[in-house]
């Protein structure tokens, strides 16, 4: 037997350079949404891990939808040309460059100190949508100034007190933007177990073990308390403690009289986020309203509602001209294919991105981008399709169980 030369050797093993950070040598490693989440966990106490990775009462909804993208198979079309992919395609009309974007999530600097602005600078950089939250801790104006050329959204919550709702709506018009997504879901806030037991309420009560958990995380401490206080700058001019502000800021006598006056208030594009029923997506229609977002707030608001890809199908026969997005518990470029090939024009991801952000900041929101692309491209050429457009529902049959 010959013993192999090491120049024969040396191109078949290669070493990576080591890189002393635990933390980044982790995130250069991550394959999937599912690492990412796991060092976001690694990094974040307890409390915040948890508030952001729970949803309300026993997690039926979240656990369902992600049983729903599981029990997806694939039909590839065979014998295409893929050798040229192309993942882009249009939110209302804009060209983005995965179906991803990102959705809106409240408090994200208490994920990590880098907030919006750093999630919202990886969206713009790869051409993705961002959509800054009512209850974001970063301005409209400032996420303006920050990231002039991203293709920013701004959610709106309706608030019991109008006067509010009438000038958050003036400020994100003055600023700029040119879509406002208004979310339904929220008459009240779900009741979420999680947070109740880390204590992590308005006002906050956290137990000792929560405290113990967030001392055993200096560096997220030292951030936290060295970076601008945590606030909810979209709300900075409205009086009052964090819960009586958050006890104005969601309006549990919403109706459809509300979306249609914000219709003829906002000349922009308006989007309706948290929808549950054909029915709301047929009544939504008729309002001139742009788009809808079929979701149940990623399980975070009414515990056994809805999933939105079995949703799907039937709004889309109802409403076909209706450009319709989903979003809760999509986990993998694949779950997108696979919402698309049932109508949808795209999804909205929440926890994933802050998960990123958990992770490394904007380097950890750069990687999920790239785990997502690789996903995104790779599974349309083995579909067999080189734009998204070629979807179609016979690519997709969603089996009885999933096959783990
Ligand atoms: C921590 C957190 C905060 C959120 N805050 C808001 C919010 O302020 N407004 C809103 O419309 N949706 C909010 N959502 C819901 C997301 O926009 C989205 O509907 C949901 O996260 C999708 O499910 P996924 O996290 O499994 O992707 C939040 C979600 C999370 C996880």
């Amino acid at each position: 037997m010959r013993v192999p030369r090491w120049s024969e050797l040396r191109e078949l093993i290669q070493f990576e350079a080591p890189t002393l950070d635990s933390r980044t040598r982790a995130l250069q490693r991550a394959a999937s949404v599912g690492d990412i989440r796991k060092i976001a966990r690694r990094f974040t106490p307890r409390a915040v891990f948890d508030y952001t990775d729970g949803s309300a009462g026993e997690e039926l909804a979240l656990a369902r939808q992600r049983h729903l993208f599981r029990c997806v198979e694939f039909h590839p079309s065979a014998l295409v040309d893929v050798s040229e992919v192309d993942p882009s395609t249009t939110f209302l009309g804009k060209r983005v460059g995965l179906p991803i974007g990102f959705g809106p999530t409240g408090f994200t600097r208490m994920m990590h100190h880098a907030g919006e602005k750093a999630t919202a600078s990886v969206a713009a950089r790869n051409n993705l949508v961002f959509v800054l939250s009512t209850l974001g801790t970063t301005s409209p104006e400032d996420l303006k100034d920050a990231v002039p050329d991203g293709n920013n959204w701004f959610q709106l919550y309706i608030s019991k007190d109008r006067s509010i709702t009438h000038d958050l709506v003036d400020r994100v018009e003055a600023a700029g933007y040119d879509t406002l997504e208004l979310t339904i879901d929220t008459p009240v806030g779900g009741i979420r177990r999680r947070d109740i037991r880390n204590g992590l309420t308005v006002p906050p009560q956290l137990t000792p073990a929560t405290a113990i958990n967030m001392a055993m995380h200096p560096n997220w401490v030292w951030n936290a308390l060295t970076t601008e206080p945590l606030e909810f700058s979209s709300l900075k001019s409205s009086q009052g403690t964090v819960g009586e502000l958050l006890s104005r800021v969601f309006d549990a006598s919403l109706t459809i009289d509300d979306v249609t006056w914000l219709r003829e208030r906002w000349k922009g594009k308006l989007v309706v986020k948290g929808v549950q029923s054909v029915a709301t997506a047929t009544e939504l229609s008729n309002t001139g309203v742009d788009a809808i977002v079929l979701s149940n707030h990623g399980g975070r608001q009414l515990d056994r509602a809805p999933i939105p890809l079995e949703l799907l199908p039937a709004v889309k026969q109802a409403v076909p001209a209706a450009e319709v997005y989903i979003d809760g518990g999509i986990t993998d470029g694949a779950d997108a294919l696979a919402a698309i090939a049932l109508g949808a024009q795209g999804v909205f991801v929440g926890r994933a991105h802050l998960f990123g952000l958990m992770a490394g900041g904007a380097a950890g929101v750069q990687k999920l981008v790239d785990i997502f692309r690789d996903q995104v491209t790779t599974q349309m050429a083995l579909l067999g399709v080189t734009n998204l457009n070629q979807l179609t529902p016979d690519h997709v049959r969603l089996r009885a169980t999933p096959i783990r």
